[in-house]
């Protein structure tokens, strides 16, 4: 797989320190699927050197777009905020798996934490395409910082959750898990590790729910190579994010 340099259609504060970016579609970027994710180059003079690995936010094949939601966090995601229309950028991917789900289930519990909304909106599109009931959980610190709820698509069961409850309800977005236990068939969650490994306390209990989560660490190459995104999974064999994820069942990481 080769880097490609695509042109940027539009990028955007769409609220608090997150961004939306629109960038071309080229044919290898057509068939990507929810939860994989591109690296991104934020420079054109390797500096900084390294791409910054990014979950396709969603595709929209008539409009010949896809974009990425991001914070802005650092030195990468900086220069990725001051790219405007007409600039190129250069990409690799799709790279990793896509969010895996049985054909056979109806009704997807969708848990995201902060930032980790950007792959699950457009999970959300393709299962309520495929006639699936979803309910999504949002969690986040505060009303400033919650995706607009406008741009999901309509069919979705909304909860909010902040930490200071100036939107929804007041507490952690994992509270709500228990009130879904006998409804949902399938989970699939996004976010700080730590609400992983709360959800997999809650959801410990039916182990028969299938629960993936996308994980997250540094990566320098995004393709296998540098053995730098390795999480230990429960027997202590270790998994690479970029090639065998993101998304990992939670009873194969944490048991
Ligand atoms: C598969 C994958 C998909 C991702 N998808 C998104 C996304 O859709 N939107 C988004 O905003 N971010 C996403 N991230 C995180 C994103 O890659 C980092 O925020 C980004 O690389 C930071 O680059 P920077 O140069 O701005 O920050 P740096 O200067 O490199 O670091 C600034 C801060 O960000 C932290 N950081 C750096 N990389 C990561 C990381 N991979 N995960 C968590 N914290 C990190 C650093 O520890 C440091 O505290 C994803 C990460 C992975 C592995
Ligand atoms: S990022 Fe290099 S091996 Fe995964």
């Amino acid at each position: 797989m080769k880097n490609v340099a695509l042109k940027v259609i539009e990028n955007n504060q769409i609220y608090k320190n997150t961004f939306l970016l629109k960038i071309e579609l080229n044919n290898s970027l057509t068939n990507a699927q929810p939860g994989q994710f591109i690296m991104i180059y934020t420079s054109l003079n390797f500096e900084p050197l390294l791409g910054r690995p990014m979950s396709i936010h969603r595709v929209n094949h008539d409009k010949k777009y896809f974009s990425i939601l991001y914070n802005v966090v650092g030195k990468g995601t900086k220069l990725l905020s001051n790219k405007i229309n007409g600039d190129i950028i250069n990409v690799l991917g799709p790279l990793g798996n896509a969010i895996p789900f049985k054909k056979e289930s109806m009704n997807f519990l969708l848990i995201a934490g902060g930032i980790g909304i950007a792959p699950l909106i457009w999970f959300a599109d393709k299962l309520i395409a495929s006639n699936k009931n979803v309910v999504m959980l949002i969690g986040a610190q505060n009303k400033d910082s919650v995706f607009p709820l406008n741009e999901i698509d309509q069919q979705v069961e909304i909860e909010v959750m902040t930490d200071d409850g100036s939107l929804g309800s007041k507490g952690l977005v994992t509270e709500k898990i228990k009130h879904y236990m006998e409804w949902v068939d399938e989970i699939s969650l996004c976010g700080p590790e730590g609400m992983f490994q709360s959800a997999n306390r809650i959801i410990g209990t039916s182990k028969q729910i299938p629960a993936y989560a996308l994980f997250e660490k540094e990566m320098a190459c995004g393709i296998g190579i540098c053995y730098g995104c390795a999480i230990k999974d429960k027997d202590g064999k270790p998994n690479l994010i970029c090639t065998k994820g993101p998304s990992f069942e939670l009873k194969k990481i944490y048991g």
